[in-house]
C-alpha cells in the first residue's frame, strides 16, 4: 500500500529527522519544502528570492511553494510531506491536489525547540542533520556520513529561530486546529530520543 503521510510540527520539532526515517521505512518520497527552497534560495520569482524571506524567518509566498509541492507530489508514489502546509491557504491548496492517509503532529515544548534549532548542525555536502548535544558527530564539525563540513543554518540563530516560532504560532497552529477539527490529527509526543519518537509514529501508522 502506498502511504501519503503529512508530518506537522513547529520548527525544530523533528519533522526532517523523522521524515527521513519514515521515507526509508515505507519506501516513499520525502517531500520537504524547506530543503527544496534551500536548494533554490536565489531563484528569481516575481516576489523576490526565497532567501530574502527565509533569512528573516518569514514564509515564502504561497504561489512559489504551492508550485513546488504540486510538482513533487505529482511525481511521487507515496510520500511523507514535511514543512507544508504552513497556513490555511496552503492547507486548502493541498486538499485540492491530494488525499492524505495520515496526519501526524509532533508536539514539543517551545524552549526545547529553541535548544534543538540553535544546536543543529547540517552537512554542507550531503545535508545530514546533527546536534551539538543531542546527536553529536563522532568528530566535531565533520559529517559522519560523508566527511563534509558541518555548518549552522543561516536561520538557526536564536533571534531568527524565535521569529520562525512566532510565525508558526500565528500561521501554522490554525492548520493544526483545522486538521484536529476534521478528526484527522494524531498527536505524538516529540520529546524523546529520535528512535523513540520514530517508534511512536510507526505505532500510529501501523495501527
Ligand atoms: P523548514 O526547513 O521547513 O524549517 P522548519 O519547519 O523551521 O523546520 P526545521 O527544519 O527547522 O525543523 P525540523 O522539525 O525539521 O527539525 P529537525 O528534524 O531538523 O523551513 C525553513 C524556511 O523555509 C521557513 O522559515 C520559510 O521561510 C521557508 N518555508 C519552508 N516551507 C514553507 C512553506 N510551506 N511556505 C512558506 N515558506 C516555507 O530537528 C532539529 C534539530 O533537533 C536537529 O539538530 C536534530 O538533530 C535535533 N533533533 C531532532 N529530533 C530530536 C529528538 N527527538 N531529540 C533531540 N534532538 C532532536
Amino acid at each position: 500500500m502506498s502511504h501519503r503521510i503529512l508530518l506537522l510540527g513547529a520548527p525544530g520539532a523533528g519533522k526532517g529527522t523523522q521524515s527521513a526515517k519514515l521515507a526509508e521505512e515505507y519506501g516513499v518520497e520525502h517531500v520537504t519544502t524547506g530543503d527544496a527552497l534551500r536548494a533554490n534560495k536565489d531563484m528569481e520569482t516575481e516576489y523576490g528570492t526565497p532567501r530574502s524571506f527565509m533569512e528573516a524567518g518569514e514564509l515564502v509566498p504561497d504561489p512559489v511553494v504551492n508550485e513546488i509541492v504540486e510538482a513533487a507530489l505529482a511525481d511521487a508514489d507515496g510520500f511523507v510531506l514535511d514543512g507544508y502546509p504552513r497556513n490555511l491557504e496552503q492547507a486548502e491548496y493541498l486538499s485540492e491536489i491530494t488525499d492524505l492517509d495520515a496526519v501526524i503532529y509532533l508536539d514539543v515544548d517551545e524552549e526545547v525547540l529553541v535548544d534543538r534549532l540553535t544546536g543543529r548542525r547540517v552537512c554542507d555536502e550531503c545535508g545530514a542533520n546533527f546536534h551539538v548535544d543531542f546527536q553529536p558527530p563522532e568528530e566535531p564539525g565533520v559529517c559522519d556520513e560523508c566527511g563534509g563540513e558541518l555548518i549552522q543554518r543561516d536561520d538557526d540563530t536564536e533571534e531568527t529561530a524565535r521569529e520562525r516560532l512566532d510565525v508558526f504560532y500565528e500561521n501554522t497552529e490554525p492548520v493544526i486546529e483545522h486538521f484536529r477539527d476534521e478528526g484527522d490529527l494524531v498527536e505524538v509526543d516529540g520529546e524523546a530520543t529520535p528512535d523513540e519518537v520514530f517508534e511512536r509514529i510507526r505505532g500510529v501508522l501501523d495501527e
